[in-house]
């Protein structure tokens, strides 16, 4: 992530002082005395980062720089809404979606793109939690496990199922049981990582916006999907680097 440095400095996000962090301080790759934390997780680490040495401690490269290790971290608990909460907003949002811009030009992409996948399955990554309905971040994510429903209805307009029903399929580690119940509800299959990425093969359709993982990285690695749909492409793609800043006081941050 690049930052401005109006924003870095109000936001501890990607900021580091240079002062050793406390968790690299000895190679404790897990941390099982921490009394936050309640689960295990896999943490992935994109091509990227692996290869940004952080300059305030290049030291963390022995400790924490793996693709893949599993950390032991603390989840935020279930959600606040109800089944029927998520529901009346989910239908509100799905009719905006229907009637959006956005889903014409989706509808249009997949009915004349040039392709000959054949695509039993839609595998959703990232697309965020169903029941976080303070604030306005839900309708993003209510209009993208809309948008499943839209992707798989135009496949199979196309013939590109085989006249086969797609099976779709979402992973992501915030969903809790009102989100998976919901899910199910939707005729989405909610899977825990890692098995959504277990489930793509060369007839399946990822679908990902702004995910927290390496997701594009990961199932390249493992099995080319037929199909990705992914948001913009920025130039958060070019190499990361880091940058020093000194404030006023002194104290000195480095931003990725
Ligand atoms: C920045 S949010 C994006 C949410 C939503 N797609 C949006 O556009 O608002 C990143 C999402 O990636 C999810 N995520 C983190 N680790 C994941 C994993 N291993 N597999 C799938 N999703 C993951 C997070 O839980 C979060 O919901």
């Amino acid at each position: 992530m690049t930052c401005p440095r109006s924003t870095a400095l109000k936001s501890p996000v990607g900021a580091r002082s240079l002062r050793k962090a406390r968790h690299c301080a000895r190679f404790i790759p897990i941390r099982l005395t921490d009394r936050d934390s309640n689960t295990y997780r896999i943490r992935y680490q994109s091509i990227h980062s692996l290869g940004c040495v952080p300059p305030y401690d290049p030291e963390r490269v022995l400790c924490k720089c793996t693709p893949v290790a599993i950390d032991y971290v603390d989840t935020s608990g279930p959600g606040e809404s109800t089944l029927e909460a998520i529901g009346g907003a989910f239908f509100k949002q799905r009719q905006i979606w229907l009637e959006s811009l956005g889903h014409r030009n989706l509808e249009h992409h997949l009915s004349t793109l040039r392709t000959t996948a054949n695509i039993r399955k839609i595998v959703c990554f990232g697309l965020g939690s169903l029941g976080r309905l303070s604030g306005d971040c839900y309708t993003r994510t209510h209009t993208q496990h809309a948008a499943v429903e839209t992707i798989a209805a135009s496949l199979v307009r196309r013939g590109l199922s085989g006249s086969q029903e797609i099976k779709c399929y979402a992973q992501d580690p915030v969903y809790d049981e009102v989100d998976h119940e919901f899910l199910r509800s939707i005729g989405i299959t909610p899977l825990e990582d890692p098995k959504g990425f277990l489930e793509v093969d060369e007839h399946t359709l990822v679908f990902s916006v702004s995910p927290d993982v390496p997701v594009k990285q990961i199932v390249t690695d493992l099995h080319w999907p037929g199909a990705m749909i992914w948001d913009t492409v920025t130039p958060s793609e070019k190499r990361k680097s880091w940058a020093k800043y000194k404030e006023n006081d002194g104290t000195i941050f480095w931003i990725t």
